[in-house]
């Protein structure tokens, strides 16, 4: 028995491979690198929902924009209480409010909300008005919209899109994991989100890119990289975005959004300096932990990207929640189609009864 199921396996899934030896994540049947860049976040919805619920293929772009002016409507009742909450916890509280269901129209109220409620929350903490949806547009594009008041360039919208698609699924990670358990007990996919946005966002999970943010803006320039970290390990301190429980190689994803920065035309001094930072910790990791190898993971370059699309830092888990929730909507699914629970044991370790 090991304390992080770590060899325990729980599903058989069509939804995503993550081969941690080759660094190779396939999202059913197309490897990461012929997706990311290349294909929308509704298109790559569409890849992961098909033949588990009855999805326009052709109308997923104006299916979701609808689902975004419906669930607007929670918008209207954000109260300031709702939104004085760290943006992840107010996010989860929105989606708290959503009506469940297993169905199609569950799908595409609970993967729109995130888009919609981030901006609302992040303009109102800001003391601006929150901003309706555009149905027309795509939804990385109005996504972004709605937390900066301003139309999205193209080449916004399509770094944007190759983020949701990077994080859109990947294999049975926690948040995926806790939103089947939650689908299994059939709650529905709104509880099975809300189940995944929980366990999302603690920092050894979806919560790490705003610290990597912190510590690019503590380390500040290259020549600080080494003593920085070195000072960060010597108090017993992980370094955020480094290691993973499955990849032993560097993580897919990473590059997959470095290339998503390049073509973005991003700040190459800020590149700089998170390539510096990144050198420097592989190597004092390799030095510190021979036996363990630890690589970059997604979440060091979510940090540059969602950055330089002017994302605050505060928001990065539910830039992530909005693209990881597609995932766990199709786990979700394919986990109510085994028709089982999924209710593992324990070994009691307790003290016995007092003898009577
Ligand atoms: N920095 C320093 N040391 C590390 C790091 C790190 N980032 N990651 C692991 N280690 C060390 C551990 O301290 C441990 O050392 P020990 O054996 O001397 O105690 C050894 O490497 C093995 O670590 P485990 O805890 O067994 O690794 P696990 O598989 O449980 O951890 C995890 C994976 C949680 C991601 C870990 O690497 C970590 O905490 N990383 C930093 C947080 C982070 O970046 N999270 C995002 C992950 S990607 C995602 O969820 C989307």
């Amino acid at each position: 028995m090991e304390a992080g199921l770590e060899s325990v396996i729980a599903a058989h899934t069509v939804l995503s491979d993550v081969d941690g030896e080759a660094g190779r994540l396939v999202l059913r049947g197309a490897t990461l690198e012929s997706l990311a860049g290349v294909a929308s976040f509704e298109e790559v919805c569409v890849r992961l929902w098909s033949g588990l619920a009855p999805v326009p293929v052709d109308g997923l772009k104006a299916a979701l924009g609808a689902a975004r002016v419906e669930v607007w409507s929670e918008v209207e009742r954000l109260d300031d209480a709702l939104a004085a909450l760290p943006p992840v916890e107010g996010l989860r509280a929105l989606m708290a409010r959503l009506a469940d269901g297993e169905d199609l129209p569950a799908a595409l109220r609970i993967t729109a909300a995130p888009a919609v409620f981030t901006g609302a929350l992040l303009r109102r903490r800001a003391g601006r008005p929150a901003l309706a949806p555009d149905p027309s547009a795509g939804h990385a594009a109005d996504l972004l919209r709605m937390i900066s008041g301003r139309a999205a360039t193209p080449a916004q919208a399509a770094a944007l899109d190759a983020y949701l698609v990077t994080v859109i699924d990947h294999g049975l990670n926690a948040s995926t994991f806790a939103a089947r358990v939650a689908a299994s007990t059939r709650a529905g996919l709104v509880s099975a989100a809300l189940a995944g946005i929980s366990a999302l966002k603690g920092p050894l999970h979806g919560g790490a890119p705003g610290p990597v943010i912190d510590m690019l803006d503590g380390i500040g320039s290259p020549g600080n990289a080494r003593a920085w970290l070195e000072a960060a390990l010597d108090r017993g301190d992980r370094l955020m975005g480094f290691g993973h429980r499955v990849y032993r190689v560097r993580d897919p994803r990473a590059d997959a959004l470095k290339g998503a920065i390049r073509r973005l035309g991003a700040d190459e001094g800020r590149l700089a300096l998170g390539e510096a930072v990144e050198a420097a910790a592989l190597e004092i990791l390799r030095t510190r932990k021979p036996d363990r190898p630890l690589e970059t993971n997604v979440e060091f370059y979510t940090a540059l990207l969602l950055e330089a699309l002017g994302i605050p830092p505060e928001a990065f888990t539910c830039i992530f929640a909005a693209g990881r929730v597609a995932g766990w909507t199709a786990h979700a699914w394919e986990q109510v189609a085994t028709g089982r629970l999924i209710r593992p044991r324990s070994i009691y370790v307790g003290p016995e009864p007092a003898p009577e």
